[in-house]
């Protein structure tokens, strides 16, 4: 049985950005309304005593955009001090990091993956269902606030989708040659709003690989991380290009992780729900941590047997209908 010792939080269902594939088609749907959304002091209690005793020493701020939340770099300079936690790390999509990069950094967070699907504002904005002034600047200086501030790893996630911006591939790895920054390509995973780009709305990450190879070549790598990415390096390069390629090999048998959602639901799986546990509503009526433990534990017991591909076989939660910002990243 793998060790399950990343615990991904989600901070807000919210999102400053309405990527096609990623937020409800309607925009305000039922999000978490704020009294029901974990309070920092919750969450502090749920990684002390329920998840750092289990084990757990990893911890992944997503969201929506975790860096709506009110006081997050104070929920980060709280997590970071936590003696249990060895990896804290943030998922963003950097609008909002120019200003924030330094706080978070003297905060103590040293890692931050950043979503970026384009080089071109066009596309871009495209993408990120803006209609108004363009995003990309303000996105792009907060990821160069970000390399300035110092965060590494850095790594850039790209979900790769057919027609909109899988020309940009050898364009974004090329951002790899000069910096230290690590370009991820992540195939598109048919959930949330998945019907609008068809059957065929996802590239084997291979067909990618090769042509990387055929233009520079590529070597074996690595960089730190707790995911399922796959770490190659263009030769000579200063970072790394990493692919994760949950539709064409599937990694659920090396599942690490569970999921705590912004309104305080423990989901075992991205996409299924089965055993899940609200622990935000046990806290709430004074369920003594040492059982939620427990409970945790028991459903860390089942894990290997609830993934991924127990969902594909239609046994397990039908979670298609979620996105990616509600379920969080
Ligand atoms: P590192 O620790 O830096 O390796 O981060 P990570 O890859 O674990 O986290 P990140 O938030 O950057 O996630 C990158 C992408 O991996 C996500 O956008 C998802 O597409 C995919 N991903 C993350 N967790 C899961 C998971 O549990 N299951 C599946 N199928 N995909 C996941
Ligand atoms: N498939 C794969 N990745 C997705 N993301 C959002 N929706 C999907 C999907 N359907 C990615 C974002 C970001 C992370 C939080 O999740 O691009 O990198
Ligand atoms: Fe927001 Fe990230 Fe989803 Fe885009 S992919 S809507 S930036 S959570």
């Amino acid at each position: 049985m793998n060790l399950v010792d990343y615990l991904r939080i989600s901070l807000i269902d919210r999102c400053n950005f309405r990527c096609q594939y990623c937020m409800p088609a309607e925009a305000a749907l039922d999000y978490v309304l704020p009294p029901e959304l974990l309070t920092d002091a919750e969450i502090l209690t749920l990684v002390r005593e329920v998840f750092a005793p289990l084990g757990f020493r990893k911890f992944r701020l997503t969201g929506g955009e975790p860096l709506l939340r009110p006081g997050v770099v104070d929920l980060v300079r709280e997590l970071a001090t936590l003696p249990t936690t060895e990896d804290l790390a943030l998922t963003t999509n950097a609008f909002l990091l120019a200003d924030l990069a330094q706080p978070l950094y003297d905060a103590g967070l040293r890692r931050i993956n950043i979503s970026l699907d384009s080089l071109d504002a066009d596309t871009f904005d495209q993408i990120i269902g803006n209609r108004g002034r363009s995003r990309w600047a303000q996105t792009w200086a907060g990821i160069q606030a970000a390399h300035r501030v110092g965060f590494d790893p850095l790594k850039i996630n790209t979900v790769v989708i057919p027609g909109l911006n899988d020309g940009e591939v050898e364009g974004l790895a090329a951002l790899t040659l000069d910096r230290h920054w690590h370009v991820r390509f992540i195939e598109f995973m048919p959930i949330g709003n998945a019907a609008l780009f068809g059957d065929r709305a996802w590239i084997p990450s291979e067909e990618l690989r090769q042509r990387l190879r055929a233009r520079w070549g590529l070597e074996p790598a690595s960089v730190r991380g707790n995911g399922p990415a796959d770490v190659f390096q263009l030769p000579g390069a200063l970072g790394t290009v990493g692919f994760i390629s949950q539709m064409s090999e599937c990694f659920c048998d090396r599942c690490n992780r569970v999921r705590l959602a912004a309104d305080g639901w423990l989901r075992p799986c991205l996409l299924n729900e089965t055993g899940q546990i609200d622990l935000k509503t046990a806290l709430r009526q004074g369920q003594p941590t040492a059982e939620l433990r427990d409970r945790v534990r028991a459903l860390l017991t089942l894990k290997p047997e609830i993934n991924f591909k127990e969902r594909e076989r239609g046994t397990g939660d039908r979670t298609y209908s979620r996105t990616m910002s509600q379920i969080g990243g």
